[in-house]
C-alpha cells in the first residue's frame, strides 16, 4: 500500500492509540482538501439493515466528524459517501448494487469524490469480487471485523488512487473508546456482544458477523455510565442474541444480572433490548422484567415459522408448544407486555399446513406488531441447498395473508390503550406537521401531539385520544 507521508514515522501499534493518530493524519488531509476547494468539505453515511449496523454509522459518522467532514443528506453533494450495508436478504444487496451504480454516474461528474462500502454484505467474497470486476470506481471496501480500523483505512484510502480491499474473516478484538456520533442526544443504542453462535440454517449472519463475542460488563457499565452523564437517558443493549450474552466471560454473567446493574444507573430510565432467541429467554430474565422500573413493556421475540417441523429444519432448537409456553410465561410475569416477532414465509419445504401453524401462533399470541419476511436464498447457508424450494407465488400468496392477519391484529392490539394516559418520550418534530411532536412510549408505539422543539428529549404524560393503526393522536395533559 503506498502511504508515502507515513514513511519514517513511529505509528502506535496499540488500539485505539493507533486510530487516533490516523484521525490525526486524516485531519491534515481533509483541512488541505477543504481550503483547496474553498468549502468545507462533506460526509453522507448511508445505512442499510439492522439496529446493530445503526450503532456502527454513528461510529463511522463518529471518525469522519473528527477528521473534519460535515455532514451533508445529500449524497450526490458528498466529498465521501460510505454505504454500511446489509446481506440477510437478497433485496438488500441488489438496493446497495442499484444506488451504487447511480453513485458512479455522480463520481463521474465529481472525480473527487470517494465512495465506501463496509458491513456485513463486504463479507461475502462474491460481492467483493464483483465489486472489483464491474464497479472500480469504488475507493475503499472493509468489512465487519475492521471497522474500529475505519481511520487507518481512511487514511490508506485517502492516499491511494486504487481500490483499497480489507476484509477479515474473524476477529477477536474489541476495540473500546472510538468517537461516536449519536443520532439523538436522548437515546442511544450500546452494544453488549458482537456475532452469533446460533447457526440458524436460514442465516448468513454467523458467517459475515462471525463468533459471538461479549463486551465486559465493566465496560457496557462504563460506556453507559458515560452517556447517562452526556444527557442520554433510554438505551438500547443491542446483540445479536442478548439471551446468550456473557455465557463465555470468564467468569460467566448472565443477561439478566447485566440488566439488573444497567438498571441502578441512575439518569437511565429506560432500557431496552435486541435481539431475543426464545431458546435462550431465561426465567431469571422474565423475573428481572417483571421487578424492573426501567426496563421497557417491550420484548422482541423473533417466531420464524409455527410449524414444530419446519422449525426443527431451520436448526431454531424449539418447538411451537415451547414458543407459546414462553409466551405464557412472559405474560403472567408482565402483563400488558408488548410483543413484537419476525416472521419467515416460504422456508424450504414449507406446506400450507406448516403455514397454518404459523397463522395458529400469530392468532394465539396475538402480536403488537410483526415483521414479515419472504424466505431469500443465501449461498453458503445450510437452507440454500435444501430441497422443495417453494414456488414463488405459491409464497407470495402466503406472504400476503399472513400480512392481513398480522395487520388486523395488529390493530386490535395498539388500540387496547385508547384513553389511557401515558408516559411518552419525546424525540422529534412531526415530518409531515411541524405544530406536533412525536413520541414513544415504553411499549415502543408512537405518539403524535401538539409540541414543540423545546420538549425534545423530555418525558410527557401523553392523553391517547385516538388510534391510527399503528400509531396515536394524543394530547399533553
Ligand atoms: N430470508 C428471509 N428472512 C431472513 N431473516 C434472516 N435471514 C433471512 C432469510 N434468509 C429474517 C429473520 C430475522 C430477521 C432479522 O431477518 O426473520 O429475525
Ligand atoms: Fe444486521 Fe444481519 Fe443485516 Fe448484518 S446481515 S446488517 S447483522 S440484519
Amino acid at each position: 500500500m503506498r502511504v508515502p507521508e507515513l514513511q519514517g514515522e513511529e505509528i502506535p501499534m496499540e488500539e485505539p492509540e493507533r486510530q487516533y493518530y490516523f484521525i490525526e493524519k486524516c485531519r491534515g488531509i481533509v483541512s488541505k482538501m477543504s481550503q483547496e476547494l474553498g468549502r468545507p468539505v462533506y460526509y453522507t453515511v448511508v445505512t442499510f439493515g439492522c439496529q446493530m449496523n445503526a450503532r456502527d454509522s454513528e461510529k463511522l459518522e463518529g471518525i469522519l466528524e473528527a477528521v473534519g467532514y460535515q455532514k451533508t443528506e445529500q449524497e450526490e453533494r458528498a466529498d465521501f459517501v460510505i454505504y454500511n450495508t446489509c446481506t440477510v436478504r437478497e433485496n438488500a444487496n441488489q438496493r446497495v448494487y442499484g444506488r451504487l451504480g447511480y453513485l458512479g454516474k455522480q463520481k463521474k461528474k465529481h472525480p473527487h469524490m470517494m465512495i465506501a462500502l463496509c458491513g456485513c454484505m463486504m463479507q461475502e467474497s462474491h460481492v467483493v469480487e464483483k465489486l472489483k470486476k464491474s464497479y472500480r470506481f469504488v475507493d475503499l471496501i472493509f468489512g465487519t471485523h475492521n471497522i474500529f480500523r475505519f481511520a487507518e483505512l481512511l487514511c490508506q484510502a485517502m492516499n491511494s488512487d486504487r481500490m483499497v480491499v480489507d476484509i477479515w474473516k474473524d476477529t477477536d478484538q474489541i476495540v473500546e473508546d472510538l468517537p461516536v456520533d449519536r443520532k439523538y442526544s436522548f437515546k442511544s443504542g450500546v452494544n453488549i456482544m458482537f456475532g452469533c453462535n446460533n447457526f440458524c440454517s436460514y442465516c448468513i449472519v454467523p458467517y459475515v458477523r462471525g463468533r459471538e463475542r461479549s463486551r465486559n460488563p465493566e465496560d457496557i457499565l462504563k460506556e453507559c455510565r458515560t452517556l447517562a452523564a452526556d444527557g442520554v437517558t433510554e438505551v438500547m443493549l443491542l446483540g445479536q442474541n442478548v439471551n446468550s450474552y456473557g455465557k463465555n466471560l470468564n467468569p460467566p454473567v448472565t443477561f439478566a444480572s447485566l440488566l439488573s446493574q444497567v438498571e441502578q444507573i441512575p439518569g437511565i430510565k429506560r432500557i431496552r433490548f435486541m435481539t431475543s432467541h426464545p431458546k435462550d429467554l431465561s426465567d431469571e430474565l422474565i423475573q428481572v422484567m417483571s421487578q424492573s422500573q426501567k426496563i421497557c413493556s417491550h420484548l422482541h421475540l423473533p417466531l420464524q415459522s409455527g410449524s414444530s417441523r419446519i422449525l426443527k429444519k431451520m436448526n431454531r432448537r424449539y418447538t411451537k408448544e415451547q414458543y407459546l409456553e414462553l409466551v405464557d410465561r412472559i405474560r403472567a410475569a408482565v402483563p400488558d407486555i408488548s410483543l413484537t416477532t419476525d416472521i419467515i414465509v416460504g422456508f424450504p419445504g414449507e406446506t400450507e399446513e406448516d403455514f397454518q401453524e404459523t397463522l395458529d401462533v400469530v392468532r394465539k399470541v396475538r402480536y403488537d406488531s410483526a415483521f414479515t419476511f419472504i424466505y431469500s436464498k443465501r449461498s453458503g447457508t445450510p437452507a440454500a441447498i435444501m430441497e422443495d424450494q417453494v414456488p414463488p407465488e405459491v409464497v407470495k400468496d402466503r406472504f400476503d395473508r399472513l400480512l392481513q392477519l398480522v395487520q388486523e391484529i395488529s390493530r386490535q392490539m395498539s388500540s387496547r390503550f385508547t384513553g389511557t394516559v401515558q408516559e411518552v418520550l419525546t424525540e422529534e418534530i412531526n415530518g409531515q406537521d411541524p405544530s406536533l411532536v412525536t413520541g414513544r412510549m415504553s411499549n415502543n408505539l408512537l405518539v403524535h401531539f401538539p409540541g414543540d422543539a423545546s420538549m425534545i428529549g423530555s418525558y410527557r404524560k401523553v392523553r391517547l385520544d385516538e388510534c391510527k393503526g399503528f400509531y396515536y393522536m394524543g394530547t399533553l395533559v
